[in-house]
């Protein structure tokens, strides 16, 4: 999937062993002003000459197993400064004659580590910015139990001697922990130290703007581009984007009304593009294709399949009917970022959580044969912001919360029967607290991994000012139940009541309750002034209630910078009860939800 070329010279490589990670690495790296690129592990040193410096990054498996990615030892020969974390941190260790074995526990989460170094002894060049003591994100079961030659210890945890060691004399660096999620407090800190002794060329998105021009008339050639737009960030800016470098006569939109869209979003991006002087967007509503297509069927991946092929088979119907065929020199335009390339597996290490909608089979083939264009499959979110910015697109737009491209498809969840599993109860050991396994699973995150398990509801007598048991407990079950990846609070009912479950798949009649759901939901947050605060907020159906036909709802505020990592974000009283309450009214929904789980160990959407 990436070349292994480096695009610019005194960058900083990320050398990419399959965490969950990588990227999230690069976004903080570019945000100090250096080119940041990820290449596949394997990559020889004779190709990285001329880099500013190396990351290695995190990934899924145990260096000791067989068949574990390897990096070429001879980057150590290039004399740059190299930072292992978490598995680069085993990698290392092992190619330098050191030792790893598997830890006596398996640490995930937050953990405070002791930063060495007083006196007489020097402290890492790394920690200069930190205390003494602080706290990390581990998501590990391996570590170091011999340092290579020439290094020494610089931080320690109660569970991991070695946290962190380096050869100060070589620049090299190694972190059991990682300092690029914002869970780890001076993880920015730690990474601006050791970009900076890297002494990195300038980069900025405006430097990138003025680039990618010509990247995209070479890629496009004398083709057109027809592009598919859905109203979120990504496509807008690429389209923008596209029209900007190719002019509007090459370049047509397509928005495919999938049925799947929130409450007036259509006629909100017709008006929003209509004033942006886009002219070339064509509107088709697809969703009773979609609605028939999406019959009868259950399992999350199948879902996101269907309604990606159905997407592509009405942007080639569309297509066809518009004489926009490649035959006709025209190719697609995807708003595709980074993210999205590692979640579907596209680096070759990482475990696949979820299929993106824009990496489905048919697209894979024409990307196969040069006719996509992904004009910010390198940029992150808050890249593709400022980009945004840079191409004089309202604010408004620009800064509306992500959503996915199979939209409200993958916040309804659809089951054929309940599947139920037994596990302890929290009474016994919270009193006042009382807890019900939901009888539908989720998507989650864990050590690197993707989990497909269940939710756990808590029940208490008065949900709206959180109890802090409850808020341990949501960090707790799921680190130490096997069966749960998801802690929820109810917050219609105090006590656990019997759920009546009914099977579901993705109806217009499903997707339309969702709709207005969701429509209150962010009435209320716009209300409270909290929009621009939450990073994104899903709000997600499920198929039982506590009577036949009935439903229940899901709240999912989220704080997160970059969707890679994130927590479930505080709602004030008043805005969470405004909510619930005209939530509460809709008929067929029976229960109100809020869910308290972090990424790790859920992910933000359900599927
Ligand atoms: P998760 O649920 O994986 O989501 O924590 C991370 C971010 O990605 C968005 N997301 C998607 N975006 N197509 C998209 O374009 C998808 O299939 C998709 N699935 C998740 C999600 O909304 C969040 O911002």
């Amino acid at each position: 999937m990436y070349s292994m070329r480096m695009e610019h010279p005194q960058s900083i490589v990320i050398l990419d062993f399959g965490g969950q990670y990588a990227h999230l690495i690069a976004s903080r790296v570019r945000r100090f002003g250096a080119y940041a690129q990820i290449l596949p592990p394997e990559t020889p040193a004779s190709a990285l000459q001329g880099a500013a410096g190396i990351i290695l990054s995190g990934g899924p498996q145990s260096v000791y197993e067989s068949g574990s990615p390897q990096a070429d030892p001879k980057i150590f020969d290039l004399k740059i400064p190299i930072l292992g974390l978490c598995y680069g941190l085993h990698w290392m260790t092992q190619a330098l004659d050191g030792t790893v074995m598997q830890g006596k526990v398996k640490e995930y989460g937050r953990t405070r580590i002791r930063v060495e170094g007083s006196g007489s002894c020097q402290r890492s060049m790394l920690f200069h910015a930190c205390p003494e003591e602080f706290v990390v994100w581990m998501s590990h079961g391996d570590e170091a139990t011999e340092l290579p030659a020439g290094f020494v210890r610089t931080a320690t945890s109660d569970a991991c001697a070695n946290a962190a060691f380096e050869d100060p004399k070589r620049k090299l660096f190694a972190l059991q922990f990682h300092p690029e999620v914002t869970h780890t407090q001076h993880g920015n800190d730690i990474l601006r130290s050791f970009v900076e002794l890297c002494n990195p060329a300038p980069w900025s998105v405006k430097s990138y703007a003025a680039h990618i021009g010509d990247v995209i008339r070479s890629e496009v050639e004398d083709h057109k581009v027809f592009m598919l737009v859905s109203g979120g960030v990504d496509s807008t800016v690429a389209f923008t984007l596209l029209d900007s470098i190719l002019g509007t006569d090459r370049v047509q939109g397509l928005l495919v009304d999938t049925g799947l869209m929130r409450k007036d979003e259509v006629r909100q991006i017709e008006e929003a593009l209509g004033k942006l002087k886009l002219p070339n967007l064509r509107v088709e509503d697809a969703s009773e294709e979609f609605f028939a297509n999406l019959t009868g069927v259950y399992e999350p991946e199948a879902k996101r399949k269907v309604i990606g092929d159905t997407f592509v088979a009405v942007q080639q119907r569309v297509s066809a009917e518009m004489g926009l065929t490649a035959e006709q020199g025209w190719m697609l335009g995807q708003g595709t970022i980074y993210p999205d390339t590692i979640e579907t597996g596209g680096t070759k290490h990482a475990d696949q959580i979820k299929t993106h909608h824009n990496r489905v089979q048919m697209i894979q083939e024409m990307i196969d044969k040069g006719l996509v264009v992904e004009p910010l499959k390198d940029l992150y979110k808050d890249e593709v912001r400022k980009l945004g910015e840079e191409l004089g697109l309202p604010h408004d737009l620009v800064w509306r919360h992500p959503f996915p491209g199979p939209g409200l498809g993958v916040r309804i969840l659809c089951a054929e029967k309940p599947d139920v599993v037994d596990v302890p109860s929290v009474e016994n050991q919270k009193p006042g607290i009382r807890s019900q396994v939901l009888p539908v699973k989720s998507v989650g995150v864990q050590g690197d991994g993707r989990t497909y398990r269940h939710a756990l509801a808590l029940f208490c007598e008065d949900p709206f000012s959180v109890p802090p048991e409850v808020e341990r407990l949501a960090t707790e079950i799921p680190n130490t139940t096997p069966q749960i990846n998801r802690v929820l609070l109810s917050m219609s009912h105090a006590e656990p009541v019997p759920f009546v479950f009914t099977p579901g798949f993705l109806s217009r009649e499903r997707a339309n309750l969702l709709r207005e759901a969701d429509a209150m939901v962010m009435e209320e947050v716009r209300k409270a002034g909290l929009y621009e605060a939450i990073w994104q907020f899903p709000v997600v159906l499920l198929p039982f209630g506590t009577r036949t036909g009935g439903q229940s709802i899901v709240l999912r505020p989220i704080e997160s910078t970059d969707a890679m990592t994130a927590d479930a974000a505080h709602l004030p009283e008043s805005a969470l009860r405004a909510m619930i309450e005209r939530i509460m009214t809709l008929s067929g929904i029976d229960m109100v939800f809020l869910d308290l789980t972090s990424k790790p160990p859920a992910t933000i959407e359900w599927e």
